[in-house]
């Protein structure tokens, strides 16, 4: 995540994070989380492919962050708080929540100076599947069941009370082993709830609102410091799944620098005068595009209208989903580039630059 637009102003210098090595251990109640490789880096912490000494055979994603400043301390906390819910959730929706990871433990290290979460391991995220491991994710029937998979997990994320606020490809990731063909939706640090705890309405919103987030995939309210709703959610979706479909050239403004100049390419965009985004996704989806921009603050978004939509046009396209389960990569991260289906020690989650 790319907090407050970070490019445009001069970065504090923050002292350097301790990152831990392979076998060193954090201790926590039952459980010894011993370290065997880092996984990624993100702004305020690190995530580290973990095992329970007990059972080295399976192993678990564990996300640190550290305790050197106010902000970035509430991140984790959102963070459980939304993997709570959905534990929650699952109670009584045993079969929900499939793109969702599972949360296994909490804690602090007072060594490392930080809280951490140790959550399921899932695969790497969509953007190091088409960066580091070159898998097309644009291909035939592909781009569809990743629209469909991530919206699905907007939906359910929406359906417990929370906004994402970062979607984004570094932000979703394919699965692992038996759940390799599934679409995972990540990282919750800046998510928020958009009902009201007392009364569990929606909130109203507010009069203005920091930015958080990542300028590139940002809606344009959020940019522009307004409140969001799960209408924002959606817009962020529409530009990864332009992302999806056309990685060059889907989004418009990604060779774009600033701010303003990002949300004015971003309202033509919405106002059909981007032609060019359209070059290799289906005009079609404009259908969606002109849907969301009529959602308002507190609009509930037809999640079913836009999933049936997605499954019409790739039926359209000559590439129908006859199986949700066959997305090109199921099979072919074995092997590419890193040569173990592993990724690389760093992961693309950190630099989705901002500009
Ligand atoms: N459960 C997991 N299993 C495997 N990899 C994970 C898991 N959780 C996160 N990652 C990887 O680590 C990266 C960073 O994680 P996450 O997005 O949650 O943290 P972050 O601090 O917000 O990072 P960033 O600032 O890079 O967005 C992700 O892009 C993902 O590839
Ligand atoms: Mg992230």
């Amino acid at each position: 995540m790319n907090v407050g637009g970070s490019k445009e102003k001069p970065k504090k210098k923050k002292k350097p994070r301790k990152i831990m090595n392979p076998d060193d251990t954090i201790k926590n109640g039952p459980f010894s989380w011993r370290v065997e490789t880092l996984l990624g880096s993100g702004g305020f912490g690190d995530v580290y492919k973990v095992y329970d000494e007990k059972n080295k055979a399976k192993h678990y994603a564990l996300k640190t962050e550290s305790e050197d400043g106010k902000k970035s301390m509430l991140r984790l906390k959102v963070e459980v708080k939304v993997f709570m819910t959905i534990t929650e959730g699952r109670k009584t929706n045993p079969n929900g929540f499939k793109h969702f990871v599972e949360f296994v433990d909490r804690g602090k290290s007072e060594d490392l100076g930080c809280k951490f979460v140790v959550m399921s391991l899932v695969g790497p995220s969509l953007d190091d599947v088409r960066k580091k491991y070159g898998v097309t994710l644009n291909d035939r029937s592909t781009p569809y069941i990743v629209a469909i998979q991530s919206l699905e997990a907007v939906r359910d994320l929406h359906s417990v009370g929370f906004l994402h606020r970062d979607i984004k490809p570094a932000n979703f990731a394919v699965g692992f082993g038996p759940t390799e063909p599934t679409v995972f939706m990540l990282d919750f640090g800046i998510g928020r709830s958009y009902l009201d705890p007392k009364t569990k309405q929606h909130r109203a919103p507010r009069k203005s609102v920091k930015f958080l987030g990542t300028l590139r995939y940002a809606s344009r309210a959020c940019i522009k410091g307004i409140d969001q709703g799960r209408k924002d959610d959606v817009e962020c979706w529409i530009y990864m799944v332009f992302d999806i479909f056309d990685p060059e050239e889907g989004i418009v403004w990604k060779k774009v620098a600033g701010r303003d100049k990002i949300t004015r390419a971003k309202e033509k965009f919405f106002e059909g005068k981007s032609k060019e985004a359209y070059k290799l996704v289906p005009y079609n989806l404009k259908t969606i595009v002109s849907y969301v921009d009529s959602l308002r603050f507190q609009s509930a978004p037809d999640y079913p209208f836009m999933i049936n939509y997605l499954f019409t046009m790739s039926n359209q396209a000559g590439f129908p989903i006859n199986d949700m389960n066959k997305g090109a990569w199921v099979g072919s991260l074995k092997n590419k580039k890193t040569g173990t289906g592993e990724r690389t020690d760093k992961l693309s989650g950190s630099n989705d630059s901002d500009t």
